[in-house]
């Protein structure tokens, strides 16, 4: 459920018309239910209630401060994968003992900073990533909390882009191996052993992946245990998907529910979880208007947003629903919904029965709360967009439009003297 409907044939944020918003702002824009996030932020922690668990939010589907600061309010940490994203997850508030810092090449810079913060766990992902963080560790002088990710080869049957738990992705360490470098990092120094981790994958639309990779890392973790090696944590990741057209994920309920059967097996862990896209991605739309149309062997429908606002059709064929923001009654054609940049690849939508537009119209992208914004880019030299976000009958920007200078920031003509 989320807080976008039709008022009267007005497309609403919460109490909001966004017509009302587009006038203030300009387009394009993105556009976030604070109701929606806290809603899905809590049907996916309480679905955990009953057991010792951390809900880390997945900061690079949807890294803005005030996002941020909204979970963390809430009770929430956060998976982090890069200097960056700690950064701006200490920026928002959130306390960096419920911060988990995954990601498979973490410089020893990231390290240092993520040590002297003070963060949860470091997400291991190889052995010489292992004697990279020892080393800075010493150098510190602190111990390095550490958790091993662990590749269960899981095939999560989704894009292959967004698999991760399988032997050929990148990630973790094979399940063989894993236990060899568990002893290799009880022996060391500055190394603390305290979990153990995984994550399989994006946009799952079923248990049935989760639960194989569950009793997998459940049947390790007893094994680590006749080693002598105990675990405090074990963090399942994320992954849970959404419906962005037909699909028909679990709910959260239905998710921890299947989770906690196999948790039963590992009493006295503390479950983590790193749920990304399941809490924002039916959060946020992206408000678009229509600048041409354009008709020969297809129609297109030419918008100011384009690729570099929202990269997921581009990147991945994802679907995405676009409704018009004001109902009058407009039927529907076939046709691509294009942004500017100058690649065939750039649509929003493709052969697809959209409103019948004309120039001024606005357009809604919906479920675009995940990896949306956080995903843009300046190509073609276009600032990136606003964000907004609504509470009840008020609206703030939460990331104001790009300018052109800041396109130019930083950048430098040479004086060669
Ligand atoms: C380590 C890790 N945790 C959590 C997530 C969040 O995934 P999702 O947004 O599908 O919940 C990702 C995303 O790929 C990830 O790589």
């Amino acid at each position: 459920m989320n807080h976008f409907e039709y008022r009267h044939h007005v497309l609403h944020c919460e109490e909001v018309p966004v017509p009302l918003i587009a006038q203030g702002v300009g387009t394009p824009f993105y556009l976030y239910s604070s109701a929606t996030l806290t809603r899905h932020f809590l049907a996916m922690d309480q679905a955990f209630a009953d057991l010792p668990h951390l809900t880390c939010f997945a900061v690079k589907s949807c890294s803005n401060l005030a996002v941020l600061n909204l979970f963390a309010g809430l009770g929430g940490g956060a998976d982090i994968v890069s200097g960056g994203e700690l950064f701006r997850a200490l920026a928002a508030g959130v306390e960096p003992r419920k911060i988990v810092y995954s990601g498979v090449g973490k410089t020893p810079e990231e390290m240092r900073y993520a040590l002297l913060s003070g963060i949860l766990m470091f997400n291991v992902e190889s052995s010489q990533e292992l004697a990279a963080l020892q080393a800075v560790a010493a150098g510190l002088g602190v111990k390095a909390p550490v958790a091993l990710r662990i590749n269960p080869d899981v095939d999560p049957q989704t894009h292959a882009y967004i698999s991760t738990g399988l032997a050929k992705n990148k990630f973790g360490l094979p399940i063989e191996q894993a236990a060899a470098v568990y002893e290799e990092a009880k022996g060391l120094s500055h190394i603390e052993v305290v979990g153990v981790s995984c994550h399989i994958g994006s946009q799952l639309t079923s248990v049935a992946p989760f639960v194989e990779s569950i009793h997998k890392v459940i049947a390790f973790i007893r094994r680590l245990t006749g080693l002598g090696i105990t675990v405090k944590y074990l963090d399942m990741g994320g992954g849970l998907g959404i419906r962005y057209d037909q699909e028909n994920p679990p709910e959260p309920a239905e998710y921890a529910a299947a989770l906690k059967q196999a948790l039963a097996e590992a009493p006295g862990c503390t479950l983590i979880i790193e749920p990304g896209r399941v809490i924002v991605g039916n959060a946020a739309i992206l408000v678009t208007k229509v600048l041409y149309t354009k008709s020969g062997a297809k129609h297109f429908i030419v918008v100011d947003a384009g690729m570099n606002d929202l990269a997921r059709p581009s990147l991945y064929g994802a679907h995405h629903a676009v409704l018009p923001v004001m109902e009058r009654g407009q039927g529907q054609m076939t046709a691509d919904l294009v942004g500017p940049i100058c690649e065939t690849g750039d649509f929003l939508a493709r052969e697809r029965p959209l409103p019948e537009s004309e120039s001024g119209d606005l357009l809604a992208v919906l479920s675009a709360g995940a990896y949306g914004f956080s995903m843009s880019s300046n190509y073609n030299s276009r600032p990136r967009v606003a964000e907004v976000m609504v509470r009840g009958d008020k609206f703030q920007v939460i990331r104001q439009r790009e300018t052109l200078a800041s396109l130019i920031q930083g950048e430098r003509i040479p004086d060669w003297e």
